[in-house]
Protein backbone atom coordinates (compact mmCIF):
# COMPACT_ATOMS: atom_id res chain seq x y z
CA UNK A 1 0.00 0.00 0.00
CA UNK A 2 1.48 3.36 -0.36
CA UNK A 3 0.05 6.47 1.53
CA UNK A 4 -0.28 10.25 0.41
CA UNK A 5 2.41 12.14 0.77
CA UNK A 6 2.90 13.43 3.86
CA UNK A 7 2.90 17.84 3.11
CA UNK A 8 1.94 19.22 6.57
CA UNK A 9 4.38 19.59 9.79
CA UNK A 10 2.38 21.37 13.06
CA UNK A 11 4.48 22.46 15.84
CA UNK A 12 2.55 22.57 18.88
CA UNK A 13 5.03 25.64 20.44
CA UNK A 14 2.24 27.36 22.21
CA UNK A 15 3.15 25.87 25.75
CA UNK A 16 3.91 27.55 28.93
CA UNK A 17 7.59 25.99 29.79
CA UNK A 18 6.73 26.31 33.13
CA UNK A 19 9.16 23.23 33.87
CA UNK A 20 11.71 26.16 32.57
CA UNK A 21 10.83 28.91 34.50
CA UNK A 22 12.58 30.99 35.40
CA UNK A 23 14.16 31.31 32.17
CA UNK A 24 10.60 30.98 30.22
CA UNK A 25 9.16 33.89 31.68
CA UNK A 26 9.81 36.41 28.76
CA UNK A 27 11.45 33.25 26.73
CA UNK A 28 9.88 31.07 24.76
CA UNK A 29 10.92 27.18 25.56
CA UNK A 30 11.10 26.10 22.10
CA UNK A 31 13.65 29.32 21.94
CA UNK A 32 15.95 27.63 24.52
CA UNK A 33 19.15 27.20 22.64
CA UNK A 34 21.66 24.08 22.58
CA UNK A 35 24.68 26.09 22.54
CA UNK A 36 23.97 28.13 20.23
CA UNK A 37 21.22 26.63 18.24
CA UNK A 38 17.23 27.20 19.25
CA UNK A 39 15.58 23.60 20.11
CA UNK A 40 12.43 25.34 17.31
CA UNK A 41 15.49 25.75 14.85
CA UNK A 42 16.33 21.80 14.90
CA UNK A 43 12.58 21.16 14.60
CA UNK A 44 12.59 23.02 11.56
CA UNK A 45 15.41 21.54 10.14
CA UNK A 46 14.39 18.11 10.73
CA UNK A 47 11.14 19.09 8.67
CA UNK A 48 12.75 20.54 5.62
CA UNK A 49 14.97 17.69 5.38
CA UNK A 50 12.15 15.28 5.17
CA UNK A 51 10.95 17.38 2.59
CA UNK A 52 7.38 18.76 4.45
CA UNK A 53 5.89 21.67 2.28
CA UNK A 54 3.86 23.68 4.85
CA UNK A 55 4.78 24.45 8.11
CA UNK A 56 2.14 25.09 10.82
CA UNK A 57 3.35 26.53 14.07
CA UNK A 58 0.32 26.62 16.44
CA UNK A 59 1.79 29.56 18.94
CA UNK A 60 0.43 32.00 21.71
CA UNK A 61 0.41 36.08 21.17
CA UNK A 62 3.04 35.97 24.61
CA UNK A 63 5.22 33.88 22.21
CA UNK A 64 5.77 36.25 18.98
CA UNK A 65 9.45 36.05 19.84
CA UNK A 66 9.34 32.44 17.73
CA UNK A 67 7.74 34.03 15.21
CA UNK A 68 10.88 36.65 14.84
CA UNK A 69 13.26 33.75 15.06
CA UNK A 70 12.14 31.43 12.55
CA UNK A 71 11.20 34.10 9.73
CA UNK A 72 13.69 35.45 7.49
CA UNK A 73 14.93 39.16 9.08
CA UNK A 74 16.59 40.88 6.42
CA UNK A 75 17.74 44.10 8.36
CA UNK A 76 19.66 41.99 11.02
CA UNK A 77 21.21 40.21 7.63
CA UNK A 78 21.66 43.82 5.80
CA UNK A 79 23.56 45.10 9.21
CA UNK A 80 25.54 42.25 9.85
CA UNK A 81 26.88 42.21 5.92
CA UNK A 82 27.25 46.15 6.64
CA UNK A 83 29.69 45.56 9.83
CA UNK A 84 32.08 42.92 7.36
CA UNK A 85 29.66 39.02 8.86
CA UNK A 86 28.93 38.27 5.90
CA UNK A 87 29.24 34.18 6.74
CA UNK A 88 27.12 35.00 9.95
CA UNK A 89 24.50 37.08 7.70
CA UNK A 90 24.56 33.92 5.22
CA UNK A 91 24.15 31.29 8.09
CA UNK A 92 20.98 33.34 9.23
CA UNK A 93 19.46 33.26 5.78
CA UNK A 94 19.91 29.37 5.39
CA UNK A 95 18.46 29.01 8.77
CA UNK A 96 15.22 31.59 8.27
CA UNK A 97 12.01 30.83 6.43
CA UNK A 98 10.64 33.28 4.03
CA UNK A 99 7.78 34.24 2.22
CA UNK A 100 6.57 33.36 -0.60
CA UNK A 101 9.27 31.15 -1.29
CA UNK A 102 8.64 29.38 2.53
CA UNK A 103 4.92 28.13 2.80
CA UNK A 104 4.68 29.02 6.63
CA UNK A 105 1.34 29.89 8.97
CA UNK A 106 1.32 31.17 12.14
CA UNK A 107 -1.68 30.32 13.89
CA UNK A 108 -2.78 30.66 17.95
CA UNK A 109 -3.81 28.32 20.57
CA UNK A 110 -5.24 30.95 23.42
CA UNK A 111 -6.05 28.63 25.86
CA UNK A 112 -3.91 25.80 27.15
CA UNK A 113 -6.58 23.14 26.71
CA UNK A 114 -3.55 19.95 25.82
CA UNK A 115 -1.83 19.06 23.02
CA UNK A 116 -4.71 17.70 21.11
CA UNK A 117 -6.10 20.78 21.52
CA UNK A 118 -3.40 22.62 19.78
CA UNK A 119 -3.15 20.18 17.18
CA UNK A 120 -6.71 20.83 16.13
CA UNK A 121 -6.21 24.69 15.94
CA UNK A 122 -4.16 23.54 12.87
CA UNK A 123 -6.80 21.83 11.39
CA UNK A 124 -7.91 24.99 8.77
CA UNK A 125 -4.06 25.07 8.08
CA UNK A 126 -2.74 22.05 6.96
CA UNK A 127 -2.71 20.98 3.27
CA UNK A 128 -4.27 17.53 2.22
CA UNK A 129 -3.37 14.30 3.17
CA UNK A 130 -1.94 12.67 6.35
CA UNK A 131 0.31 15.63 9.21
CA UNK A 132 3.78 15.28 10.47
CA UNK A 133 3.27 16.67 14.24
CA UNK A 134 6.61 17.84 15.48
CA UNK A 135 7.34 18.42 19.14
CA UNK A 136 10.66 20.00 19.48
CA UNK A 137 11.35 20.01 23.13
CA UNK A 138 12.08 16.49 22.14
CA UNK A 139 15.41 16.80 20.44
CA UNK A 140 15.87 13.85 18.31
CA UNK A 141 19.53 13.98 16.92
CA UNK A 142 21.40 12.03 14.20
CA UNK A 143 19.30 10.37 11.29
CA UNK A 144 15.92 13.11 11.11
CA UNK A 145 13.09 11.16 13.12
CA UNK A 146 10.45 12.91 10.93
CA UNK A 147 11.91 11.91 7.69
CA UNK A 148 12.58 8.02 8.88
CA UNK A 149 8.96 8.29 10.12
CA UNK A 150 7.70 9.51 6.72
CA UNK A 151 9.55 7.35 4.48
CA UNK A 152 8.00 4.26 7.22
CA UNK A 153 4.72 5.18 6.71
CA UNK A 154 4.76 5.33 2.91
CA UNK A 155 4.84 1.30 2.82
CA UNK A 156 2.97 0.82 6.09
CA UNK A 157 -0.60 0.27 6.20
CA UNK A 158 -1.38 2.25 9.25
CA UNK A 159 -3.43 5.67 9.64
CA UNK A 160 -1.20 6.65 12.27
CA UNK A 161 2.68 6.11 12.98
CA UNK A 162 4.03 7.73 15.99
CA UNK A 163 8.01 7.33 17.00
CA UNK A 164 9.17 5.22 19.85
CA UNK A 165 11.18 4.16 22.62
CA UNK A 166 11.72 1.77 25.41
CA UNK A 167 11.76 3.12 28.86
CA UNK A 168 12.19 2.23 32.53
CA UNK A 169 8.93 0.64 34.30
CA UNK A 170 9.49 4.12 36.36
CA UNK A 171 9.24 6.11 33.55
CA UNK A 172 5.69 5.13 32.11
CA UNK A 173 3.97 7.89 33.33
CA UNK A 174 5.76 10.26 31.59
CA UNK A 175 4.50 9.21 28.21
CA UNK A 176 2.02 8.58 26.05
CA UNK A 177 2.54 4.25 25.77
CA UNK A 178 1.35 1.75 23.18
CA UNK A 179 -0.37 -1.15 23.81
CA UNK A 180 1.61 -2.88 21.49
CA UNK A 181 0.00 -6.14 19.38
CA UNK A 182 3.37 -7.03 17.44
CA UNK A 183 7.35 -6.28 16.46
CA UNK A 184 8.85 -6.90 13.65
CA UNK A 185 12.64 -5.45 13.69
CA UNK A 186 11.71 -1.54 14.70
CA UNK A 187 8.13 -1.61 13.72
CA UNK A 188 5.87 -2.25 16.02
CA UNK A 189 1.81 -2.65 15.92
CA UNK A 190 -0.87 -0.98 18.20
CA UNK A 191 -4.53 -1.11 18.91
CA UNK A 192 -4.13 1.85 21.67
CA UNK A 193 -2.64 3.82 23.69
CA UNK A 194 -2.24 5.41 27.08
CA UNK A 195 -1.15 8.79 28.49
CA UNK A 196 1.20 8.18 30.86
CA UNK A 197 -0.15 5.11 32.56
CA UNK A 198 1.62 4.14 36.07
CA UNK A 199 4.03 1.42 35.27
CA UNK A 200 1.48 -1.26 36.92
CA UNK A 201 -1.06 0.41 34.28
CA UNK A 202 1.06 0.08 31.52
CA UNK A 203 0.34 -2.07 28.66
CA UNK A 204 3.99 -1.95 27.87
CA UNK A 205 7.29 -0.03 28.10
CA UNK A 206 7.10 1.44 24.52
CA UNK A 207 6.98 4.88 24.75
CA UNK A 208 6.15 7.62 22.09
CA UNK A 209 8.23 10.71 21.59
CA UNK A 210 7.76 13.63 20.19
CA UNK A 211 7.33 12.66 16.29
CA UNK A 212 4.11 11.74 15.11
CA UNK A 213 2.07 10.76 11.42
CA UNK A 214 -1.46 10.88 11.60
CA UNK A 215 -4.11 10.42 9.83
CA UNK A 216 -6.26 13.17 8.47
CA UNK A 217 -9.05 11.90 10.41
CA UNK A 218 -7.27 12.85 13.18
CA UNK A 219 -8.73 16.47 13.17
CA UNK A 220 -12.55 14.91 13.20
CA UNK A 221 -11.58 12.67 16.16
CA UNK A 222 -9.76 16.21 18.21
CA UNK A 223 -13.13 18.16 17.44
CA UNK A 224 -15.55 15.65 19.42
CA UNK A 225 -12.34 14.41 21.75
CA UNK A 226 -13.31 15.04 25.52
CA UNK A 227 -10.94 16.06 28.05
CA UNK A 228 -8.24 13.02 29.18
CA UNK A 229 -5.62 12.92 31.78
CA UNK A 230 -5.04 16.45 33.50
CA UNK A 231 -8.25 17.61 31.93
CA UNK A 232 -6.45 18.21 29.04
CA UNK A 233 -7.64 17.49 25.70
CA UNK A 234 -5.12 14.53 24.75
CA UNK A 235 -3.65 13.75 21.44
CA UNK A 236 -2.95 10.08 22.84
CA UNK A 237 -6.51 10.01 23.32
CA UNK A 238 -7.04 10.97 19.58
CA UNK A 239 -4.82 8.22 18.31
CA UNK A 240 -5.93 6.09 20.53
CA UNK A 241 -9.38 6.21 19.15
CA UNK A 242 -7.80 5.77 15.58
CA UNK A 243 -5.94 2.86 16.50
CA UNK A 244 -9.33 1.09 15.45
CA UNK A 245 -10.65 2.71 13.06
CA UNK A 246 -7.37 3.51 10.45
CA UNK A 247 -4.26 1.20 12.36
CA UNK A 248 -1.68 2.34 14.73
CA UNK A 249 2.01 1.46 13.62
CA UNK A 250 5.23 2.24 16.33
CA UNK A 251 8.48 3.06 14.64
CA UNK A 252 12.07 2.81 16.94
CA UNK A 253 13.58 5.44 15.34
CA UNK A 254 17.45 5.28 15.24
CA UNK A 255 18.36 8.24 16.30
CA UNK A 256 19.29 9.97 19.41
CA UNK A 257 16.82 11.72 21.93
CA UNK A 258 16.99 14.29 24.24
CA UNK A 259 14.48 15.38 26.50
CA UNK A 260 14.82 18.91 26.34
CA UNK A 261 11.50 19.84 27.99
CA UNK A 262 13.41 19.37 31.38
CA UNK A 263 16.79 20.63 32.85
CA UNK A 264 18.66 17.31 33.12
CA UNK A 265 17.97 16.23 29.14
CA UNK A 266 18.96 19.57 28.07
CA UNK A 267 21.60 19.27 29.82
CA UNK A 268 22.82 16.36 28.53
CA UNK A 269 22.10 17.57 25.33
CA UNK A 270 24.36 20.96 25.32
CA UNK A 271 27.06 18.65 26.35
CA UNK A 272 26.19 16.08 23.60
CA UNK A 273 26.91 18.67 21.06
CA UNK A 274 29.71 20.44 22.75
CA UNK A 275 31.55 17.58 23.09
CA UNK A 276 31.16 16.50 19.55
CA UNK A 277 32.87 20.34 18.82
CA UNK A 278 36.42 20.82 18.61
CA UNK A 279 36.13 24.23 19.71
CA UNK A 280 34.34 23.36 23.05
CA UNK A 281 36.15 19.69 23.52
CA UNK A 282 38.90 21.30 25.00
CA UNK A 283 36.57 23.02 27.54
CA UNK A 284 34.88 20.26 28.43
CA UNK A 285 38.05 18.00 29.09
CA UNK A 286 39.55 20.49 31.17
CA UNK A 287 36.58 20.98 33.75
CA UNK A 288 36.59 16.99 33.75
CA UNK A 289 40.19 16.59 34.46
CA UNK A 290 40.02 19.16 36.98
CA UNK A 291 37.36 17.23 38.51
CA UNK A 292 34.61 20.00 38.70
CA UNK A 293 31.71 17.83 37.52
CA UNK A 294 31.46 14.13 35.27
CA UNK A 295 30.49 14.43 31.56
CA UNK A 296 27.67 12.40 30.64
CA UNK A 297 28.44 10.29 27.35
C1 LIG B 1 3.65 14.67 25.27
C2 LIG B 1 2.60 13.62 24.93
C3 LIG B 1 3.10 12.24 25.35
C4 LIG B 1 4.43 11.95 24.68
C5 LIG B 1 5.43 13.07 25.05
C6 LIG B 1 6.73 12.89 24.29
O1 LIG B 1 3.74 14.79 26.67
O2 LIG B 1 1.39 13.94 25.58
O3 LIG B 1 2.16 11.25 24.94
O4 LIG B 1 4.92 10.70 25.11
O5 LIG B 1 4.90 14.36 24.69
O6 LIG B 1 7.69 13.81 24.71
P1 LIG B 1 4.48 16.01 27.41
O7 LIG B 1 5.93 15.63 27.52
O8 LIG B 1 4.30 17.23 26.55
O9 LIG B 1 3.84 16.15 28.74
Amino acid sequence: MTQTPVRTAIFPVAGLGTRFLPATKATPKELLPVLDTPLIQYAIDEAREAGIERMVFVSHPSKSAIERHVMDDVHLRNTLKERGKVELASDLKDAALRAPEDDVVFTMQHEPLGLGHAVLCAKDHVLPGAVAVILPDDLILGRGCIGELIEAYQSMDCGHLVATMPVAAEETDKYGILSVTDRTGNVLRANGMVEKPAAADAPSRDAVVGRYVLDASIFETLTTQAPGAGNEIQLTDAINTGAESVGLGGLRFSGQRFDCGNKAGMLQAVLHIAAQDPEYKDVLDAFVLQGQAPIAA
